[in-house]
């Protein structure tokens, strides 16, 4: 059994680079470590010259020191695999493993994730040196884990490469087979683009206006997907030819034009996330906007990242200050900050949290990204509060393999999620939605997941949820349609927002009437639409009683089938009178088309209309400023409650609770300090 996420404990880690320290302090920091109950450390991911100074000459010696007196400290360690950082030597005599930019000026030395996925010299040295990690390391009793690479598509998430051109060419021609499949796809007529031969097709590049055909930028996110799923694969692959049984295979973070789904699925365990809440707090990015959510937001990441796995790690969670020498400075968590960050990620499904990092380093680009200790190595604040979480942990290690609850979900898949990045239709009323849903599920203490539509989902997967929101399913994959549909005619109810149904999977307009393929869904037709015109004032909706805004879009609805009707209609401008929101009984459920983005006051009347909104209300009433997040296991549900706040607030509990970290049974007014956290069992 894997010695994390097992659901016997939540445990603590850190981040150690060996190689920035001199030797002698080595065991000292594993013994300081241990006394404040960390167990794990990740290391090596960025020390490739360590092991193979010069090409193929491989020197094990340093990482086995190290890992010796790991083995004797019965230490736990999470090998990283070094690729994300290619040494001198490599990038110097093969320039292809170089990413470039779209101009093709090649990203030199000196930064990290200056490579690219598709050169076959550097697949062929990456995986030389992954075999060689995972051969000469994985039998270690101390290792349990590997992480590949680091924060795969972080820092950059495009590459312009001719390794990637020609690769790119060749994933075209394996999808389309033939030119005339690919012009047809891509609309080509359009614009006189037409190819008549392979070699003339490319990645995009630098155009007028950097305006590119709009069907080959889809499809060259899907292939920077595709690279960066191959490139782990390809080393999960090594890795699992190697490692004990029991041992793990990971990534960290979650970045953009990944398809974490596939790459789960293909070669990892679990993910673990990085979570770095004070960039909140970052000085010149600051938001005075109470409402901004700052450090709260993160369990928007959070809930992202239970999507991919429903319990997981926080491989690099903030223990200091942020900087790097040229940005992102943010001061040092206030005292109570980092519990609070580090029971948010608790809240949302971690078992594993790994503080970044131990040491503060004394050089390089991350000196003022400050770790749990400071230059001096001197005990502080912060290694006494961890060393108090560690105390707090095993108050709650029941709740360890619990996974959180909510009857309302958030539909996604990614390419959706690639339209939306690359059309500015699309993006304007996705990001404007997912926040307001967020925030408002967040204020109203209505938790949700995100869940994404995979040809593996099933109708159980969904039955789970009471509600679910697909808030602009612009793409619509039509293998996701029967399920969708089962899951309403079995009493589910689907919302579904703006601007969906109108292009098919290449991205082209459908000339169906809208909502096109979601017809038989929703009951209603869509003749008119409208982005809301600048000067329209505030474009409000009525629904029964409650009148809100509209925001961004408006779809003009109506009711086409007799199972269908309108149930809510915009208030101004001249669509004034016409629908805004139809409802359709399928079966025993019902599907809400909306036709406008959501505001969050528009979200929060979804949720209290459909009747999902602030499900424990029976047990509290919490300030909106206070997030609830629940986890359940073997019938048994644990509340956490999280001020966020600077300033002391008052909660209430309808009935008398345990507390799990006070062991007291708490009932009526609850005083939160700043920063509080408090886990009842419900
Ligand atoms: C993460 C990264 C770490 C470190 C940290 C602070 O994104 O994985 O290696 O760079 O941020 O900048």
């Amino acid at each position: 059994m894997s010695k994390l996420l097992n659901g016997n404990e939540i445990s603590l880690g850190t981040c150690y680079y060996p190689e920035h320290w001199d030797k002698s302090l080595w065991r000292e920091d594993l013994e300081r470590m241990q006394k404040v109950g960390i167990k794990t450390i990740r290391i090596a991911e960025f020390a490739w010259s360590k092991v193979e100074p010069t090409e193929g000459s491989f020197t094990y010696e340093f990482f086995d020191e190290f890992l010796d007196i790991a083995d004797e400290m019965n230490m736990r360690v999470i090998m990283g695999t070094p690729t994300a950082t290619p040494p001198a030597w490599l990038t110097s005599k093969y320039p292809d493993a170089l990413n470039a930019r779209k101009d093709g000026t090649l990203f030199r030395h000196g930064m990290r994730r200056h490579y690219n996925y598709n050169s076959e010299n550097y697949k062929r040295l990456s995986s030389i040196i992954v075999e060689k990690f995972a051969k000469h390391y994985g039998k270690r009793k101390c290792v349990i884990g590997w992480q590949i690479d680091n924060e795969i598509n972080c820092e950059i998430a495009e590459f312009y490469s001719e390794s990637d051109d020609m690769a790119f060419n060749q994933f075209l021609q394996d999808k389309y087979k033939t030119l005339d499949a690919l012009n047809d796809a891509w609309g080509t007529v359009f614009w006189n683009q037409t190819y008549t031969e392979w070699e003339q097709v490319h990645i995009p590049r630098t155009t007028v206006q950097g305006t590119v055909n709009p069907h080959q930028t889809l499809d060259y996110y899907r292939f920077i997907s595709d690279s960066a799923c191959k490139w782990v694969r390809m080393q999960a692959d090594i890795i699992r030819k190697y490692k004990k049984e029991e041992d793990f295979v990971t990534t960290n973070g979650i970045f953009g034009h990944v398809d974490y789904r596939r790459m789960r699925d293909e070669s990892l365990d679990f993910i673990t996330y990085d979570s770095y809440p004070n960039f909140a707090y970052i000085l010149d990015g600051y938001d005075k906007d109470d409402s901004s959510f700052r450090d709260r937001k993160w369990s928007r990441n959070l809930t992202e990242t239970r999507a991919i796995s429903p319990i997981f790690g926080i491989m690099e969670q903030q223990s200091g200050a942020n900087g790097w020498n040229t940005g992102m400075a943010a001061p040092t968590p206030r005292p109570g900050q980092i519990t609070l960050w580090t029971m948010q990620s608790i809240a949302h499904g971690a078992d594993f949290i790994s503080y970044f990092r131990w040491r503060t380093a004394i050089f390089g680009t991350e000196m003022y990204w400050h770790g749990i200790l400071d230059y001096s190595g001197r005990d502080n604040r912060r290694l006494k509060e961890i060393s108090d979480i560690y105390d707090k942990l095993g108050k709650i290690s029941e709740v360890a393999g619990s996974t959180y609850v909510a009857k309302v979900a958030v539909l996604k898949d990614y390419d959706n999620i690639f339209d939306s990045e690359l059309d500015v239709w699309h993006e304007n009323v996705e990001e404007k939605s997912q926040d307001a849903i967020f925030k408002a599920a967040q204020r109203s203490h209505t938790p949700i997941d995100y869940v994404y539509l995979t040809e593996s989902i099933t109708e159980k997967d969904l039955l789970k949820y009471e509600l679910l929101i697909y808030p602009h399913m612009t793409m619509v994959n039509e293998s996701f349609l029967p399920i969708l549909e089962e899951y309403v005619q079995d009493g589910g109810k689907l919302v579904i927002g703006c601007r969906s149904g109108y292009k098919d999977m290449e991205g082209k307009c459908t000339m169906d009437y809208l909502p096109g393929k979601l017809k038989s869904l929703t009951g209603n037709d869509i003749p008119e639409y409208t982005a809301i015109s600048p000067d329209a004032g505030d474009v409000y909706i009525k629904w029964g009683k409650d009148e809100f805004k509209a925001s961004s879009f408006a779809d003009q609805l109506f009711a086409c089938t007799s199972t269908a009707k309108v149930v809510g209609s915009y208030e101004d401008d001249y669509y004034e009178g016409f629908g805004a929101i139809t409802e359709n009984k399928l079966g025993n459920g019902y599907v809400y088309y909306y036709g406008s983005a959501f505001s969050e006051e528009a979200a929060f009347v979804f949720l209290k209309n459909l009747g999902v909104i602030d499900p424990f209300n029976e047990y509290f009433d919490i300030p909106d400023e206070m997030e609830l997040a629940v986890r359940e296991k073997n019938g048994d549900k644990y509340a956490f409650v999280l001020n966020y706040q600077r300033k002391v607030q008052n909660m209430w509990l309808k009935k008398e609770l345990k507390e799990l970290l006070s062991g007291s049974i708490e009932t009526e007014e609850v005083i939160m300090q700043s920063y509080e956290v408090k886990i009842f069992k419900l």
